[in-house]
């Protein structure tokens, strides 16, 4: 990657969003970290991008509130002015949230954070930081595997992530224009925090996820980390409006 392309990467304080800003950072971008409210965990993250060769800096924003959109995206124009420069290369929108329960135990308040954070949220903020992406940029969202197989007590999750990849391919045909590519990337089950951190930590779930994989075992962080910079990367500069799945061959 050209080493002066700046890069966004929403939730990187922890997981997916860490290993994507490190990955990045190894093929020369510079990072802007965001983090809901997990300072030390972003610094932690600004301190892996260092420790990679690269500069990043850490800023605050909650995916579920639009509203702080605008206010976000001047406050990180005068961030990019720091690094001398006006425009964003690549925007990750990583954040995200599942909570799974069977239909009859789903709750209003869960099925709107889901669709408040990874619906709404990736919309909003597309839209917000329009003016900051330049021409060409590349935005990656964060979709899942679930969205192509099933699993029981993951409807509302699976929706929203469809709904993701739904957005990501009109907005390649809106965006093409400006040269800037849209598309999607699907983790399988891999390990982080996510879910409890089962995919990580649950024994019996690696075990049977792995049965189900085509590779034989869950994925690592830095793999999907790997995957999304490539994507982002000129190399895959003729690729927009796909979905990338990184799941080793998750229920094929
Ligand atoms: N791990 C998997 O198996 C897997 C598979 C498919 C897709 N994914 C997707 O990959 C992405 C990253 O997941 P992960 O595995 O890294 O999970 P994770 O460890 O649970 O991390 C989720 C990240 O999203 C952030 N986030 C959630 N709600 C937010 C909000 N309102 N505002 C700002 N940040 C918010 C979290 O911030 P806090 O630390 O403040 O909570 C955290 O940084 C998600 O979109 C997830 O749906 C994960």
């Amino acid at each position: 990657m050209d080493s002066k392309k700046i890069a966004l990467v929403t939730g990187a304080n922890r997981g997916l969003g860490r290993s994507t800003a490190v990955a990045l950072a190894q093929r020369g971008a510079r990072v802007i970290v965001t983090h809901r409210s997990d300072e030390a965990g972003a610094q932690e993250t600004v301190e892996a991008v260092r420790a990679a060769g690269s500069a990043a800096l850490a800023l605050r924003l909650d995916i579920s509130d639009v509203g702080s959109f605008l206010p976000f995206a001047a406050e990180l124009g005068e961030h990019l002015r720091l690094w001398d420069a006006t425009r964003l290369d690549v925007l990750v929108n990583n954040a995200g949230v599942g909570i799974f329960s069977p239909l009859e135990q789903v709750g209003v308040a869960d099925f709107d954070a889901m669709m408040d954070t990874n619906v709404r949220g990736t919309f909003f903020l597309i839209q917000a930081l329009l003016p900051l992406l330049a021409d060409p940029a590349g935005v990656i969202n964060v979709s899942s595997s679930l969205t192509r197989h099933t699993s029981p007590a993951t409807a509302v999750y699976s929706a929203s992530k469809a709904a993701v990849e739904a957005l990501s391919r009109t907005l390649a045909l809106e965006l093409g224009p400006r040269g800037i590519r849209v598309n999607s990337v699907a983790p399988g089950p891999t390990a982080t925090d996510f879910n409890g951190g089962a995919m990580r930590d649950d024994a019996g779930m690696r075990a049977g996820l792995a049965a189900q994989t085509a590779l034989g075992r869950v994925g690592e962080p830095a793999e999907i980390g790997d995957a999304i910079a490539t994507l982002a990367s000129d190399s895959l500069r003729w690729v927009t409006a796909q979905r990338l799945e990184v799941s080793g061959g998750a229920l094929l």
